[in-house]
C-alpha cells in the first residue's frame, strides 16, 4: 500500500523513521483517523480540530492547513483498494540525536499518514448489524484522556482483556465507579427511550463520532439526549447500551461480561440512530 512520509508518498515497505524519533521511544505524538466511504470523508473538519487542539496541548508546532491534509487524505484514498477507509494521521515530535525526556530544540516533527480498510458502515437493520460483548475495567489510564495520544499502552491493555475475555471492547469506570468511555471508544446507555453519556472531561476523548452522533439526535428531537455522569448501578441496568468510534459509527453492546445488555438484543433505539448517523454523517 502507498503511505506518506514527511512529504513524499512510498510504498509502505519503503517508508523508515529514526529509532530516535520521539512517537518511539517516548510514545510523544498526537493521532487521528478518519472515516473515508467511497472518498467521502466523515467529520473532517472536527478531526483536524482535534488534531491541532491535541498538538497544540503538548507543545509540537506544525504549519500543515487543513487543505494540505485533505489532500493527503484523498491521495491516500485514490491510491489504495477498498471502499471504506480509516485514514491515519500521526505527528511525533520527531528525532533527537540522544534521549532526554526534555523537548529537543531544532527538531521537525515526523508526519506520517497510510490508509487502513475499515468494515462497512453499519446498517440501520438489526438483523444485519454487528453486534458487540464488552468486558469492563477500572480506567487504569492517565489523567489526560482528552488528549488523542499516540501513548496508547493503557488503551492497549483495557483492549487486550476485553480479548482475552472473549469481548470485542473494554468499558471503563473510574475509581468512584462513573463512566469514562471504551478503550476506543465512546460509551452511551439508553434508559427508558432517553440517551446518555459521560459528559467531556479530562477522563475521555472527545471523539468525533459522539460530537456528530449527539447533534445528529438533538437537531432530530425525537430522542432524548444528556451529557451526565453514569454510575455503575446505571450502566447495568440499562435497556440499551451502544458504542461509538470512527470505524465503527454507532455500535450496539449486546452481552456486558457475559450478561445480557436488556433482552440480549440489539435495541430499538439504536436502530433509530444508527439511521439518523447514516443519513447526517455527511453533511
Ligand atoms: N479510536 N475513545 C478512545 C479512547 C478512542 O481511541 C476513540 C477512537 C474514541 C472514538 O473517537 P472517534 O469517534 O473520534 O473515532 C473514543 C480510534 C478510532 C483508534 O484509536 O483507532
Amino acid at each position: 500500500s502507498t503511505v506518506y512520509l514527511n512529504g513524499e508518498y512510498m510504498p509502505m515497505h519503503e517508508a523508515k523513521i529514526s529509532p530516535m524519533d520521539r512517537g518511539f521511544l517516548f510514545g510523544d505524538g498526537i493521532y487521528e483517523v478518519v472515516p473515508c466511504y467511497s472518498g467521502g470523508l466523515v467529520g473532517f473538519g472536527p478531526h483536524m480540530d482535534r488534531m491541532n487542539d491535541g498538538l497544540k496541548a503538548i507543545g509540537i508546532e506544525l504549519a500543515m492547513s487543513h487543505e494540505e491534509w485533505k489532500a493527503i487524505a484523498l491521495k491516500l484514498d485514490g491510491e489504495n483498494d477498498g471502499e471504506n477507509l480509516g485514514i491515519y494521521f500521526h505527528v511525533s515530535r520527531g528525532a533527537d540525536t540522544k534521549r532526554a525526556h526534555s523537548f529537543p530544540s531544532g527538531v521537525k516533527p515526523t508526519v506520517f499518514a497510510f490508509a487502513f480498510e475499515i468494515p462497512p458502515a453499519p446498517v440501520a437493520d438489526k438483523s444485519k448489524a454487528n453486534s458487540y460483548s464488552v468486558s469492563t475495567s477500572t480506567d487504569l489510564r492517565w489523567k489526560r484522556c482528552n488528549i488523542k495520544s499516540t501513548a496508547l499502552l493503557g488503551n492497549v491493555l483495557h483492549y487486550q482483556k476485553g480479548v482475552d475475555e472473549g469481548n470485542q471492547e473494554c468499558i471503563l469506570f473510574d475509581v468512584d465507579g462513573f463512566l469514562t468511555e471504551g478503550s476506543s471508544t465512546n460509551a452511551y446507555i439508553v434508559k427508558d427511550g432517553v440517551v446518555i453519556t459521560a459528559p467531556l472531561s479530562n477522563a475521555l476523548l472527545p471523539g468525533i463520532t459522539r460530537f456528530m452522533l449527539l447533534d445528529i439526535l438533538r437537531k432530530d428531537g425525537r430522542i432524548k439526549v444528556e451529557e451526565r455522569a453514569v454510575s455503575r448501578e446505571e450502566f447495568d441496568a440499562a435497556d440499551e447500551v451502544w458504542l461509538t468510534s470512527s470505524s465503527k459509527e454507532v455500535g450496539p453492546v449486546v452481552a456486558i461480561d457475559g450478561k445480557p445488555v436488556g433482552n440480549g438484543e440489539i435495541g430499538d433505539v439504536w436502530v433509530v440512530a444508527q439511521q439518523l448517523f447514516s443519513e447526517g454523517k455527511f453533511n
